[in-house]
């Protein structure tokens, strides 16, 4: 267990979402006859352009090919008449709960009934729906200013890449953002508003998946084994016996983790956000917490404590309910991964060499079965008990590599780690990440601690 005494990747964060109406979309409605307009105008325009291609040759023709484009034949793009891509009827009645005001999307509001409310949704939009595989939407953010260290915007821009990356590969949406949704639950708190708002705001979404901004997928081939979380509504990497016996504010991390998009979250994130700095009572929660729990050395209540205290004191409401995971790195923390980066990337290049196909040219969109390839070569897919998966987790890339402590964005790093060591270690972490992408690209960096690259020229081609 990590002995990070500092704050647990609190990097601030805050919230404001978009919710996008399709609400409209008729006023685009053309009719036929117009329709019939802008087919001959389209045509003309193609016959001008061959005869102006047939005229100048093709020393000078972009201009032109440029305007065609922008006045396209008709595709009937802006045209649907399809209900089941636009807006049903059922959708402006009183059984869409985005139609009933005493639905919100704010702490302080919980949702009765949100379950049948949502099931109610996802009938009527049957092409959002989840099918087989549970739908995520992963939610992250900072803060509204500019950072205070003077590459804490480059560092969260690549933080962010990196998690748009692993979203493109895996089909999860993503919403980031950058504003307070409730303006005194600053800091780690901020994402709790955040999370509450996203559920309402995506209603196919099954699982919300909260990132720090300051922690990055490692493991781009990794999948969240969503299938064994069955009878979890929260997945937070940690463990049992540092909550229950060590009673220890860093028995888990709270900056990572999934919560599912149900009655119980939006109550349970009531009650999470109850021990926060919107409430008259924030000094004594942090005295609670302090109280309660073994190894606090500070006097404001924060999220990470305030989740430790309700395992151990509402165990009986919530604990069933919340999964302490470890199996994998759900938050590795970077400390004990920035290092082996190399020496992992080669136990995956003694498995190619054994299995040529694994380094196969493949679309991008190709890459989650060439990952289950990888998996099953690796022999990562193979149920182990604890002590093989601690080794098994040593020998594979961590799936999260989380700079807890390491504020980016300030700068103000906790003093028990040297700022080179976490500057050095993000840029390794980002390009260990970003090699697995541009792979699919053709391209890898020099090395870790550089950002030019080269072709790779080392395929396997199989004839
Ligand atoms: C990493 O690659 C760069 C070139 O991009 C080179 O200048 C540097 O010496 C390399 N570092 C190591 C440790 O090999």
């Amino acid at each position: 267990m990590n002995t990070d005494v500092g704050v647990t990747g609190k990097s601030s964060m805050d919230g404001g979402s978009a919710i996008h109406f399709k609400g409209g979309w008729k006023k685009f409605r053309v009719d036929g006859l117009y329709d019939w307009l802008i087919f001959m105008g389209g045509a003309m325009s193609a016959l001008l352009l061959v005869w102006a291609l047939w005229r100048i040759g093709s020393s000078d023709y972009t201009m032109e090919a440029l305007k065609i484009r922008a006045n396209p034949l008709p595709q009937k793009c802006q045209v649907s008449n399809n209900g089941d891509s636009g807006v049903v009827d059922w959708d402006k009645g009183s059984e869409n709960y985005f139609n009933d005001p005493e639905v919100g999307y704010t702490i302080g509001k919980p949702i009765k009934d949100w379950d049948r409310m949502r099931r109610k949704w996802l009938q009527q939009h049957p092409h959002l729906k989840n099918y087989g595989k549970p739908r995520v939407l992963m939610v992250s953010g900072s803060q509204s200013t500019p950072c205070k260290n003077p590459i804490g915007d480059h560092l969260l821009l690549k933080f962010f890449k990196n998690k748009v990356d692993y979203c493109r590969l895996h089909g999860i949406d993503i919403f980031y953002n950058t504003v307070l949704l409730e303006e005194h639950m600053y800091t780690f708190w901020a994402k709790i508003p955040l999370v509450r708002a996203a559920m309402v705001a995506h209603p196919e979404a099954e699982w919300i998946w909260w990132m720090d901004s300051d922690a990055a997928i490692t493991d781009m081939d990794f999948e969240l084994p969503l299938e064994s979380y069955e009878n979890y509504n929260m997945v937070v990497h940690g463990w049992k016996h540092l909550v229950y016996e060590k009673r220890s504010w860093v028995s888990l991390n709270a900056g990572i983790f999934l919560i599912r998009n149900c009655e119980w979250s939006i109550k349970f994130m009531e009650r999470w956000s109850s021990m926060g700095p919107q409430t008259s009572h924030f000094d004594a929660s942090g005295k609670l917490l302090t109280d309660a729990l073994s190894d606090r050395a500070f006097k404001d209540s924060d999220d990470q404590s305030a989740l430790v205290y309700l395992l151990l004191k509402e165990k009986d409401k919530w604990g069933d309910k919340i999964l302490l995971e470890h199996s994998y790195n759900l938050n590795g923390y970077w400390i004990e991964h920035v290092g082996t980066y190399e020496d992992i990337a080669k136990k995956y290049e003694i498995v190619e060499k054994e299995h040529p196909i694994l380094n196969q040219r493949h679309a991008e969109k190709m890459s989650t079965e060439y990952a289950e390839l990888r998996k099953a070569y690796m022999g990562f897919d193979k149920k182990v008990d604890a002590a093989r998966e601690a080794e098994i987790n040593k020998e594979r890339r961590s799936f999260v590599t989380h700079f807890t402590g390491c504020q980016p964005c300030s700068g103000d790093h906790n003093k028990i780690y040297k700022r080179e060591n976490c500057m050095k270690g993000m840029e390794r972490a980002l390009n260990f990440a970003d090699n697995q992408v541009l792979r699919n690209y053709g391209f890898k960096h020099d090395n870790l601690s550089s950002d030019h690259v080269t072709p790779i020229s080392s395929f396997y081609i199989p004839f």
